[in-house]
């Protein structure tokens, strides 16, 4: 029989004691890379981890199912969880200790902000905030619109986390490309003293992009799901041959097919790559094509994915 493995890893659940190991580290000359996530973790999260490790000495990973990136009507509550196998996936792929901050890390004070999300529910607690950090132009659009809690909440828990860990690097995913872009802004407006890294999308052999979210999918779904990235591929070569560049039209087109295979679509939009402005034509710069849609749960209710493919050369 396998044996069981146990849990060796370092589980930090205070933000003191976080910060006193990161200085720690540094004390002894080490520099210490930080990877955030929401836990459940898959092998795009792992390949965050491998990046880490050649950018710094130590790497800090982070589980936290963050509530305030989450609006009431949102999936906080079923989204998929496991800490214990979270935590022995952080051990094997080499990293030095996991912070999971004990209780929220940000109570909203009554009376603050519109009060429709998940944390607009704690309001009244003793320890609360009426403190966020917004990121003016880079929150709107895109995901923006239909979840526009949610890049205050990341911004604004991405801040404490810094400064509760203080990485030298951190490393973040590029599926949840505007939330990368908006934090290297934010890093960079900011005066931060941290290396933001975006590392690529892994997919799925069949080109399925990872995310912890696909767990829920039912299996109608999780085939049908498959229609973003290949809609997304037939783009590429589209804008790669010029048989189609209008960004409008690729777009429709995209959003046309996804439809067709069951899917809700809230969004396929092609911007710059680099600043996420609005672009005319695909293949007058790096196109980003980003798309997000919502197909049904296995469970309750739907799931949405998002995805994306940068038709071009990425920015650094
Ligand atoms: O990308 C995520 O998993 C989250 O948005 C993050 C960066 C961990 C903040 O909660």
């Amino acid at each position: 029989m396998a044996e069981q493995q146990q849990v060796t890893i370092p589980v930090i659940t205070k933000k003191d004691e976080m910060r006193a190991f990161s200085r720690k580290q540094k004390l002894a000359g080490k520099t210490v890379a930080f990877v955030p996530t929401m836990g459940y973790l898959h092998e795009g999260h792992l390949s965050l981890i491998e990046a880490a490790k050649s950018h710094a000495d130590v790497v800090v990973a982070s589980i936290y199912v963050n509530p305030t990136q989450f609006s009431a009507n949102e999936d906080f509550d079923v989204y998929p969880r496991n800490p214990d196998s979270d935590r022995l996936q952080l051990q094997a792929a080499g990293c030095a200790a996991v912070f999971e901050p004990e209780g929220s890390l940000y109570h909203q004070v009554p009376g603050a902000g519109d009060g429709s999300n998940v944390v607009g529910r704690e309001s009244g607690h003793p320890d609360s905030h009426e403190t966020w950090v917004t990121v003016e132009r880079l929150q709107q659009g895109l995901c923006g619109v239909s979840r526009p809690h949610f890049f205050r909440g990341v911004a604004t828990v991405v801040t404490k986390l810094f400064h509760i860990v203080e990485p030298d690097v951190a490393v973040f995913g590029q599926k949840d490309y505007q939330q990368w872009r908006l934090i290297t802004r934010m890093v960079r407006d900011l005066d931060f003293p941290i290396s933001i890294i975006g590392m690529p999308i892994c997919r799925e052999n069949d080109g399925l992009a990872m995310s912890s979210r696909n767990a829920r999918l039912s299996p109608e779904s999780r085939a049908n799901a498959l229609s973003i990235s290949q809609a997304m591929a037939w783009a590429q070569q589209a804008v790669a041959q010029r048989q189609a560049t209008s960004a409008a039209a690729i777009a429709a087109e995209v959003r046309q097919r996804i439809t067709a295979a069951g899917g809700e679509v809230d969004y396929v939009q092609l911007r710059d790559a680099d600043n996420l402005h609005e672009v005319a034509d695909a293949a007058a710069q790096a196109t980003l094509l980003a798309v997000a849609a919502w197909f049904p749960a296995k469970d309750r209710g739907t799931v949405r994915l998002i995805d994306n493919m940068v038709l071009g050369q990425l920015p650094s």
